[in-house]
């Protein structure tokens, strides 16, 4: 298994930082959550994150620039303030959660400056809160003189997403962890990874709206639909399933306009299983127009993002354009090869 580059097992450092992508889902969101394959690539976003020791023992988190406004947000947990305070689901939480889950593994006390730099949408569905709890346990392990495999850290990033929103495939923090694209699935506690190499081959927009409802409470909303009208949705987790290795045969032959197709079907079933909005809806009919071959909600939904696929960069422009002249907030997006990194240390 492959390990994050060596920065001297057994040194410990004063401050270390480290960076890892966002990610898309390409295929399978949902689904993932019952046991079904998803297709998911890293993304040229990331999120940083920074760890120096203060020698207070006080723990202070600082958020420039995280949230889509570009709020600045300093956590104090000095002087009584505690992690329960910390809005459930909120990025602080995820850095937290990270760093209590790396100090128990790694050692150390949490008397920490953390400063986290974005340069994507947080909780756009665009895998930040894995992003930054995989950045935060690769950083917390190297300022102790630790070097985790990307197994670990993606293990470890599940156990941090478990932990604030209650449930988690763990394919946001594989994906982030390993970077590139790849076939996911977790069965029975267990994750399979498989690398995929169409990543360079393809072009993606990402249109994105605002969210109405948090990965955890989408994921509950389709929770309830399982179990009202069980025997149905199964056929609908199972038709997700089916077209997610569908899709894989279509990506690995450049069949773009097939892989399009199965984007809409997909959309059409995530639809159908209750996590699209009409914002939502009203980017992926703008991308279609605009020339993209398919256009499907991707990650949590109830809101955040749109991946659309294009045939060539001059209809990437097109949809760009086109849904920000909807007033959406839209971008062109490539695969990301490296996923977490360390960026330095001393
Ligand atoms: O919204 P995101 O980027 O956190 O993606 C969530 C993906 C789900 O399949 C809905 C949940 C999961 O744990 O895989």
């Amino acid at each position: 298994m492959e390990t994050l580059k060596a920065i001297g097992v057994g040194v410990i450092h004063v401050r270390v930082s480290a960076s890892a992508p966002g990610k898309i889902t390409l295929f399978g969101e949902h689904a993932v959550v019952y046991g079904k394959p998803a297709i998911v690539m890293a993304i040229n976003r990331r999120i940083r994150v920074e760890l120096s020791r203060r020698n207070d023992g006080r723990l202070v988190i600082d958020l420039p620039d995280i949230s889509v406004k570009g709020v600045r947000l300093t956590v104090n947990l000095a002087g009584g303030s505690s992690m329960e305070a910390l809005d459930s689901g909120s990025a602080a939480s995820y850095a937290l959660q990270a760093l209590k889950l790396a100090s128990e593994k790694f050692g150390g006390d949490l008397g920490l400056d953390v400063k986290i730099e974005s340069s994507m949408p947080v909780g756009a569905g665009l895998g930040t809160s894995a992003a930054l709890s995989v950045a935060t346990l690769a950083a917390y392990a190297a300022l102790q003189g630790f070097e985790p495999t990307r197994e670990a850290l993606a293990k470890m990033g599940r156990e941090v997403e478990v932990a604030v929103q209650g449930s988690s495939s763990g394919m946001d923090a594989a994906a982030v962890a390993y970077g590139g694209a790849i076939l996911y699935r977790h069965v029975k506690g267990d994750a399979q990874i498989e690398r995929l190499s169409f990543g360079e081959r393809i072009i993606l927009a990402v249109g994105y709206t605002e969210r109405v409802l948090p990965t955890s409470e989408s994921v509950k909303l389709v929770s309830k639909i399982f179990s009202k009208h069980n025997s149905t949705v199964i056929r609908v987790l199972d038709a997700i399933g089916e077209l997610v290795l569908e899709a894989r045969r279509a990506l690995e032959t450049d069949d773009i306009k097939g892989v399009g197709e199965l984007m809409n079907i997909n959309h059409g079933l995530l639809y159908a299983l209750g996590v699209s909005t009409p914002r939502v809806e009203q980017i992926v009919q703008v991308a279609r127009g605009a020339g993209a071959l398919g256009s499907k909600l991707t990650g949590g939904g109830m809101g955040g993002s749109v991946v659309c696929i294009c045939p060539d960069n001059n209809t990437l422009e097109s949809v760009v354009s086109a849904i920000r002249i909807a007033g959406y907030t839209a971008f062109g997006v490539t695969e990301d090869r490296y996923g977490v990194m360390l960026e330095g240390k001393s």
